[in-house]
């Protein structure tokens, strides 16, 4: 796919809630947060909730997605976000094909909608995407038949919807109320599909003050429209901070200097043990990873006592696991056409119930 062939993300936006809700206004693909109402995101963290003990049995399986299949389509590289989907659609009992796009037949010429078309025939379910190409999720959603879930796992620098949604979920966990925090993004906001999420994500759920810091170079006015106030001094806006989350620096798609060295970068914005110190004594410290040590974050505090970074990869495989299990859910409703009012599945009432059965 080229970029010629996708939508921009600013042309994006309302289409995309259109074609990832279903009438009821409920999530049938997951493309991007803004926009969302409230009590879309408030479900998941909700429906996340109860997954946490699906994954702390010894038996971690629900069979919420039996017989459906899910297709992991990364064009990106990937670590946490491939391996947690993998997981939480094992953990959903899903069957799962994860396709190495590496050594598919797109290095011979194949077309991704042709390579969509092939995995249709297979009778996959779910695609879950990754590509380097803003709004590559949506387009592919604007293709596949009505049986089929479209999940985005980071598309340009456009939207990490699932990213945000299991950020969110650390936040809830260890800082409950959202109105009462102040919130630090500190690093590349300027290429962060993470930011962008997190930062309509922050603002739909209420966040206090979402501030958003970096060089100019990396943080453009623009942003504030985004609903962030703008630092350039890390040291300042670190006063009162509840929750810090580092960024990486996104050198792949920098395609001119927008840094003078990694030293310096990490002299002025750089989360140091010192400059915590700046913020609330009971701050969290969150990274998306890959961290880069030494650029972004010292190394004493990414695994420091303050730091959630890796509270928010576990957590990562229940918030997936209940963006999946909803959206499967409302495509399945959506197709079998039940009338409007009919009372909804709960599928966190549904996997606390699997959960106990299992468990009696
Ligand atoms: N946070 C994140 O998207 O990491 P990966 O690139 O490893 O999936």
């Amino acid at each position: 796919m080229t970029l010629t062939a996708i939508k921009k993300p600013s042309i994006m936006t309302s289409a995309s809630q259109d074609l990832q809700l279903t009438d009821e206004g409920r999530l049938k693909h997951f493309l991007t947060i803004e926009g969302l109402k409230k009590e879309r995101l408030t479900e998941i963290l909700d429906t996340a909730e109860t997954f946490i003990g699906v994954n702390s049995k010894s038996t971690k399986k629900v069979p919420l997605l039996r017989g459906k299949t899910v297709a992991n389509l990364f064009f990106e590289n990937s670590t946490r976000t491939r391996t947690t989907f993998e997981l939480a659609a094992k953990r959903l009992s899903a069957d799962v094909l994860n396709i190495n796009v590496n050594v598919s037949a797109v290095t011979k010429g194949e077309t991704l909608l042709d390579t969509l078309r092939n995995l249709q025939a297979m009778q996959c379910d779910m695609f879950v995407v990754r590509h380097s190409a803003s709004g590559a999720a949506h387009f592919i959603a604007t293709h596949v038949e009505p049986h089929v879930s479209v999940i985005n796992a980071g598309d340009g620098q456009h939207s990490h919807p699932t990213q945000a949604m299991l950020d969110m979920f650390a936040i809830r966990r260890n800082k409950g109320d959202f109105a009462q925090l102040k919130i630090v993004i500190v690093g590349d906001i300027l290429h962060s599909r993470v930011a962008r999420s997190q930062i309509h994500a922050l603002n739909i759920l209420g966040a206090g003050e979402v501030a958003a810091v970096g060089p100019k170079t990396l943080l453009p006015e623009h942003v504030r429209d985004l609903g962030v106030t703008l630092h350039h001094d890390f040291d300042h806006a670190l006063k009162d901070a509840d929750v810090i989350i580092g960024l990486r620096l996104q050198k792949e798609r920098m395609r001119t200097a927008l840094l003078s060295t990694e030293d310096e970068y990490y002299r002025s914005y750089g989360l140091t043990e010192k400059r915590l110190k700046l913020a609330r004594p009971d701050a969290i410290v969150m990274h998306p990873g890959p961290t880069n040590r030494g650029v972004e974050i010292e190394a004493s505090v990414a695994d420091g006592p303050q730091s959630i970074i890796l509270e928010q990869v576990t957590g990562g495989i229940a918030t997936r696991m209940a963006i999946m299990s909803i959206a499967m859910g409302n495509v399945e409703k959506s197709m079998n056409a039940i009338p409007a009012g009919t009372p909804e599945t709960n599928f966190a009432t549904a996997a606390t119930a699997e959960i106990q059965s299992d468990e009696a």
